[in-house]
């Protein structure tokens, strides 16, 4: 059957609000929730023997990979390696006996990545990848075939494929630290039971919508905007400023908030919007220095928080929009969702061909 926008305006802001359930659908198949633990499909090797992860994925993809690298070195304490896929393949990487390679891709077919598996394969790695298309070359060419069920993607600027790829990897990442003798039992039945939350934190998150459409007239005439973000929240800063650079054809730059004074910095003038990524937590003082440092030089803050941290720093910001309180696991899936919507209204407000826009396509088969 054809798919249908239904009431919504666009493809794209149907898959944003179609998250908290194809989220659902996916950990469905990677959480046993009576037993309350993380469980992978059937493979004939021993996930424990992995002493080496690298990920390699483009776009969107990537930047899922660079939250997983987060969870991979936190929880399993694997080393992690990871680039885009068109730089991995030419620069000789070192690739040793026992090592992981994992692929994300919504497609299954972006070209450079099939390329990076290819070479990995030959090298005798073990190839796991994360796939929204399961009759995909990269799903049929994998060891371990990880699937994400975000159902079809439309939007060239990808959503739902994103969240569904991070639940995927939070569970791997879980997986992996049980294999490893890194998380007790009852560890691993709270990460479970964070993740069967999640969909209900995307949900909060959504119920945003209009405050946020309503905000977008402030980012709209920029002709800049800097994303700043702190640990697992930095490749959401980069993921932010892809969207707004894919839709609204604005410049758009994610940067780690800690970085930003050895660069950036200089931009910043009241011209210059600038979303921070911040919940609160163990990174929050930091990252709100950074924001300060912003503030101090005319900068015009969108501050992304929850109550705590917003009641903390969010005096003098230009707007702030309220997540829930979310366990660190989760934060990337849930602070994807305002970012996602503030690229669209913006978007929208600028009237630009949201679901198809110039010069992107949806997959990219050529090198
Ligand atoms: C294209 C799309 C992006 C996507 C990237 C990687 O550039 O426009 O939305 O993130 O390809 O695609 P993949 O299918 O490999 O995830």
């Amino acid at each position: 059957a054809a798919i249908e926008k239904g009431n919504y305006r666009h493809f794209m802001q149907k898959e944003i609000f179609e998250q908290p359930v194809v989220v659902a659908q996916t950990l469905r198949s990677y959480l046993r929730r009576v037993e309350q633990t993380v469980a992978l499909p059937q493979i004939d090797f021993d996930l424990a023997s992995i002493n080496r992860v690298t990920i390699v994925a483009c776009g969107t993809s990537f930047y899922a990979g660079m939250v997983a690298k987060y969870w991979f070195e936190q929880f399993a304490r694997l080393p992690v390696d990871i680039d885009v896929a068109s730089e991995f393949r030419y620069r000789d990487p070192v690739l040793e006996p026992g090592g992981l390679a994992l692929f994300i891709s919504q497609s299954g077919e972006t070209a450079d990545t099939l390329a990076a598996l290819r070479h990995c394969k030959a090298a005798g790695q073990t190839i796991a990848v994360v796939v929204n298309v399961p009759t995909s070359s990269m799903a049929r060419e994998a060891d371990l075939l990880l699937p994400t069920h975000a159902g079809p993607e439309i939007g060239v600027a990808s959503t739902k494929a994103f969240t569904c790829q991070l639940a995927v990897l939070a569970a791997l990442a879980a997986h992996l630290a049980v294999k490893r003798g890194r998380l007790s039992r009852e560890e691993e039945a709270e990460i479970v039971e964070q993740l069967v939350e999640t969909p209900a934190c995307l949900n909060a998150a959504l119920a945003h919508d209009e405050e946020i459409a309503g905000m977008a007239h402030l980012i709209a005439p920029a002709r800049d905007v800097l994303y700043l973000g702190r640990g697992p929240d930095y490749p959401l800063a980069l993921e932010g400023a892809l969207k707004l650079k894919e839709i609204s054809y604005i410049h758009a730059e994610g940067y780690a908030s800690g970085e930003m004074k050895h660069g950036p910095i200089a931009l910043i003038d009241e011209a210059v919007p600038v979303i921070v990524l911040a919940p609160s937590g163990p990174l929050f003082e930091k990252t709100v220095s950074n924001m300060q440092e912003v503030r101090a030089r005319g900068g015009k803050v969108v501050l992304i928080s929850d109550a705590e941290g917003i009641a903390e720093a969010g005096e003098g910001c230009l707007a702030t929009i309220e997540m829930p309180k979310v366990h660190p696991l989760i934060a990337p899936l849930v602070y994807a969702v305002p970012v996602q919507l503030l690229a669209y209204h913006v978007a929208v407000a600028k009237d630009t061909d949201v679901d198809q826009p110039r010069n992107l396509a949806k997959s990219v088969t050529v090198e």
